[in-house]
């Protein structure tokens, strides 16, 4: 199979199908724009596993994703994407670059919540950036704003649930979209704990990847137990 793109944290593949490419999950973590890295046996098989189920509970209630199916331990079969350099963040509760950037007290939740764009550029890293950005540099379609904004905000309100029922607290997560084969646009890269945050609503304990980012504790320890609390979903 040719490689058509290595990131940090997958590999991509093209397929016989020109419409469908495999996403590889490796088992590399990486932080701060790639400045902090490690191999970590065994994660690449955890968030293949944990993002198949989400796209699964997503795609039940609604939401268009590239999910085709899980392949293999490490491997999702997806639609090829052509996907905008856009990373829509929605939170919850307070932590992250939010509370470095606006000076807000870690943990503050929000009366409702709070969604922000980025440009997905590590060069830049990743600045903010406004709708007016979005539109005017042409990082994505203008009518595609608003069914970012719905998409993102219902992905939340079904990502809460199912985590709640697990005993954990969605904080904040970052999703990517894209537009499909089909015309249409969609969820597409990957949900995880690389690219959420969730709290053990007893203890507050993190199990996403900030175990990593300012070494919290067993990186996998976390992942295995969301998997666990999704077991069911
Ligand atoms: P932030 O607080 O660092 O802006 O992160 C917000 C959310 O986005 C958090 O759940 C982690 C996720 N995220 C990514 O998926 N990729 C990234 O490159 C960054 C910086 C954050
Ligand atoms: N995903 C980014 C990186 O790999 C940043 C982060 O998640 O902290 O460097």
């Amino acid at each position: 199979m040719r490689k058509l793109y290595e990131g940090k944290a997958k590999i991509v593949y093209e397929t016989e199908d020109p419409n469908k490419v495999i996403l590889f999950f490796k088992d590399t973590a990486s932080a701060f724009d790639g400045v902090k890295k490690a191999e970590i046996k065994g994660k690449g098989e955890l968030n293949n596993t944990i993002s198949s189920i989400l796209f699964e509970v997503l795609e039940k209630r609604g939401v268009k994703t590239h999910y085709i199916r899980k392949l293999s331990e490490r491997e999702m079969l997806v639609w090829r994407a052509e996907r905008f350099p856009v990373e829509v963040v929605v939170r919850n509760v307070a932590t992250g670059s939010i509370v470095k950037r606006l000076g807000i007290k870690e943990g503050t939740k929000f009366k409702r919540p709070l969604l922000e764009f980025f440009m997905k550029d590590d060069k830049l890293h990743d600045p903010m950036v406004c709708e007016e950005h979005i539109t005017l540099l042409g990082l994505a379609p203008e009518d595609a704003i608003p069914l970012m904004k719905e998409t993102a905000l219902k992905v939340n309100e079904v990502l809460r649930e199912v985590f709640s029922k697990g005993g954990i607290i969605l904080v904040d997560f970052k999703l990517e979209f894209g537009r499909l084969p089909d015309g249409s646009v969609a969820v597409v890269d990957e949900i995880t704990p690389d690219t959420m945050r969730l709290w053990d609503e007893k203890t507050g304990e993190k199990l996403d990847k900030d175990r990593f980012r300012f070494d919290l504790g067993d990186l996998l320890e976390g992942y295995k137990r969301v998997l666990d609390s999704l077991r069911g979903s």
